[in-house]
């Protein structure tokens, strides 16, 4: 299907983030190889490897990504916390203090944000307040000009746009509240056992393109597992079109982040005195260990590289957008806003300048018909699993995991949406394309956390050395 998707497979393969050769013929001899023997080590022609992402990400990325999430326009995050499961209603609220969340007072957040809730300059804002109050009143404001309408007809369409790939959370519902992302950090809370995995066993069990009677290898729910499943199971992922394998990579990537991230901000210690959360290597060999988890863990890692190649991509090909002069990310801080914007841009380009990037526009390619429906599958697929968030028992997890899927949803609609690939040349920003206050927040954090693990694989990798 389409010859770049061609190039894309064989670079994938290349670095070892798709198929599944190597790494299986003896149990590797350390801790750290059984875990990472899937995402190390050069890779055949091509001048990449999975370390230069690594160096690329832990050294030039990162440290200025956490800088950026810490400012207030990308740490206020409004969401819905209340909103009810749309799918089941047995919902154990989990009652640990860990899990709390606790929503930022209105006087907190800069009013600057409170007001701009999915627009992103004053500008804009005055204008579209304007044409709004001018709709409300059943007239066309003739007095702006014919661009702005246009321009601001445009804004104020978009939040409905078919490119979503998740359900919009309704943040204009009372119930919807900003939440201080740096004041409740992801981490472990202790909400694990059969509510937890009930959420990701719906999640891939009804939700990844895969028929009922094929089960996903270590399904903790499932009794009676053994290796003549886990071949079933991959023989029937290889053999899916690159879109839907590409869809259950992308989950599978998403709940390893996830677990690394559970893993290196673990309660270590909780007295009354103090507690105190860090690495536990155990927690970390349990999901990722490839003995532990008859191979299941260091696939698990590769797939989180695949998610953070598809999240720097869509980051790449967005740039343009956040380049428009008239776009700002607008706290109502002069200065600072500026001096963010610029620390955005810093970070776009460089990760415009990385060298191993792959080309998107051959997914739903081929037939048009056909490839229509695919797209149209892929993103009902997605939405859906958007909703299940709202079934998680612990809001600090339904809080971090709403805002990581919405995240993963916005880097989808950059990447497939066609008003980018059309309307936006390199020679100049277009107008068509958009992103709402809340999309941009958890793009940005979205990727944050995803960078955080790989950065975190260092450490943990570190750790390992020396364990048998
Ligand atoms: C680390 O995690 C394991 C479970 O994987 C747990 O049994 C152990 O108590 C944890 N270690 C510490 C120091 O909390
Ligand atoms: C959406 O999720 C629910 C609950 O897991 C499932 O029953 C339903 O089949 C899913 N629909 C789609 C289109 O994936």
């Amino acid at each position: 299907m389409g010859r770049r998707w061609g190039l894309l497979i064989g670079f994938l393969v290349a670095v070892g983030l798709l198929g599944s050769g190597h790494g299986e013929q003896q149990p590797p001899e350390t801790a750290a190889q059984r875990c990472f023997c899937q995402v190390s080590g050069y890779l055949d022609d091509c001048t990449c490897d999975v370390e230069t992402i690594d160096k690329f990400n832990n050294y030039r990325l990162f440290p200025r990504l956490q800088k950026l999430l810490e400012s207030d326009y990308f740490r206020y995050y409004k969401v819905n916390l209340k909103r009810p499961c749309p799918f089941w209603n047995d919902i154990s609220q989990c009652g640990r203090r860990d899990c709390a969340v606790k929503p930022c007072h209105s006087d907190e957040v800069p009013d600057g944000i409170k007001s701009a809730s999915y627009k992103y300059s004053e500008e804009a804002n005055n204008l579209i307040e304007e044409c709004e109050q001018a709709e409300r009143l059943g007239a066309v404001d003739e007095s702006l000009s014919e661009e702005t309408q246009k321009a601001v007809l445009q804004w104020t369409k978009h939040d409905d746009s078919s490119d979503n790939f998740c359900e919009a959370d309704d943040i204009q519902s009372p119930d919807a509240e900003y939440v201080d992302l740096l004041l409740n950090p992801e981490r472990y809370t202790g909400y694990k056992g059969p509510d937890a995995w009930k959420i990701w066993n719906v999640i891939y069990e009804e939700n990844c393109f895969k028929p009922q009677t094929i089960k996903r290898p270590l399904n903790p729910l499932a009794s009676g597992q053994g290796k003549s499943e886990e071949n079933t199971f991959y023989s029937w992922l290889e053999g899916l079109c690159v879109e839907k394998r590409a869809f259950y990579r992308l989950i599978s990537g998403l709940h390893a982040s996830i677990n690394v991230h559970l893993s290196a901000r673990y309660l270590l210690q909780d007295t009354w005195l103090e507690k105190k959360w860090g690495h536990n290597i155990t927690e970390f060999q349990q999901r990722f260990d490839g003995v532990l988890t008859e191979g299941e863990g260091p696939r698990r890692l590769k797939n989180l590289y695949f998610l953070y190649l598809i999240e720097l991509r869509a980051l790449s090909k967005v740039v343009p957008f956040f380049e428009r002069p008239d776009f700002q990310l607008f706290t109502g801080n002069k200065d600072q806003d500026a001096e963010n914007k610029m620390l955005l841009l810093e970070i776009l380009h460089e990760i415009k300048s990385f060298p191993l990037h792959f080309d998107e526009n051959s997914f739903f390619a081929g037939n048009k018909k056909e490839a229509n429906k695919l797209k149209e599958d892929f993103r009902l697929h997605f939405r859906n699993i958007s909703r299940i968030m709202d079934c998680v028992g612990c809001l600090k997890c339904r809080l971090w995991g709403k805002l990581q899927t919405q995240g993963l949803g916005t880097a989808l609609k950059i990447l497939f949406s066609e008003k980018l690939i059309a309307n936006m040349p390199e020679s100049g920003p277009s107008y068509e394309f958009h992103l709402t206050r809340q999309e941009i927040v958890s793009l940005f954090n979205a990727f944050g956390r995803i960078s955080t693990s790989v950065k975190e694989l260092e450490n943990f990798r570190n750790l390992l050395q020396n364990i048998h």
